[in-house]
């Protein structure tokens, strides 16, 4: 995880937007908005036929991302860094060496926050299912937000261990659960939740499958099956993907009418909040849809 991470951020991205004239340059790490535009800045054909190429480009599979034992020592490793109780202070967006976390594709605060809070406001109470936890301090800031009825799980003893010493006792007793469970076969009840949250967790169980893509479709319909079968009516799945975004899609569609009717709210392309954060400058595509019945 190391390795990917450095990889990540030591290389940069060049964002052309030509209508402005302007060229800023970013860390090139996948995260959903770095940055806030105006609304209305709309990037050129080309810029966006480059930045979909990009994106593919840095899309290829890594299927140790898919094994189970991969990832129980890449958390046993983290875990000797990790901090008891560590309650950070302000954003862990990547690997943070010196608390042992790491936020897959995007951190908190203006990065997922901004998209999530939009369909899911902290003043409802929602309760939220997040899958594969590991060592993510997204998820840990987004407590610290005010989602407090959280879920989550990993199919990795390890990762669940690394969750426990990132939130740390007091958040740990005031969440719902936190517990290894296999997101294939959920041990949740039909319809309670109002989101699940998942970040790249499709990605692992898809890639899991290896170079048999009918056993990656396999694992991640019976994921996509079992997500949308917690979901409460007018509940939604927010998924951040790279890795086999059109699998998900595909998958989800399929699982239409089984588990509940669904309606598709956020398709991948770009979108911009009331706030102006837009989901353009990324490197992870985000995928909506809300339980309809
Ligand atoms: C699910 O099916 C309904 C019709 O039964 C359709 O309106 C809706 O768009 C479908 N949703 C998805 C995500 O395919």
């Amino acid at each position: 995880m190391i390795v990917l991470t450095t990889t990540i951020i030591v290389s940069w991205n060049l964002i052309i937007a030509p209508s402005h004239g302007w060229v800023a340059s970013l860390p090139r790490r996948i995260c959903v908005s770095h940055f806030k535009v105006h609304p209305r800045l709309s990037l050129s054909k080309e810029t966006q036929q480059q930045q979909q190429h990009h994106r593919q480009q840095h899309r290829e599979p890594d299927n140790r991302f898919g094994n189970k034992a991969y990832w129980d020592e890449s958390y046993r490793n983290s875990l000797g860094n990790i901090l008891d109780d560590d309650c950070g202070n302000g954003q862990h967006n990547t690997h943070d060496p010196s608390t042992g976390t790491f936020s897959w594709y995007c951190g908190w605060k203006d990065e997922l926050e901004p998209f999530f809070a939009e369909l899911v406001p902290p003043g409802i109470n929602p309760s939220v299912l997040v899958p594969g936890i590991g060592n993510d301090a997204c998820i840990r800031d987004m407590f610290d937000a005010g989602y407090r009825r959280l879920t989550a799980f990993d199919y990795a003893p390890a990762g669940v261990e690394c969750a426990r010493r990132m939130l740390g006792p007091e958040r740990l007793r005031l969440m719902e659960d936190l517990r290894v469970a296999d997101a294939r076969s959920l041990p949740y009840r039909d319809a309670s939740y109002d989101a699940v949250l998942d970040k790249g967790t499709l990605d692992s169980i898809y890639l899991s499958g290896g170079k048999n893509k009918e056993l990656s479709r396999m694992h991640l319909s019976m994921a996509i099956t079992e997500l949308a079968r917690v979901v409460k009516v007018g509940g939604i799945v927010f998924c951040v993907t790279a890795a086999c975004v059109d699998e998900v899609q595909r998958s989800f569609d399929a699982c239409n009418d089984t588990n509940g009717r669904w309606r598709q709210i956020r398709d991948g392309t770009l979108y911009v909040t009331e706030d102006g954060y837009t989901s353009n400058n990324v490197d992870a595509t985000i995928l909506v849809w809300e339980r309809i019945g």
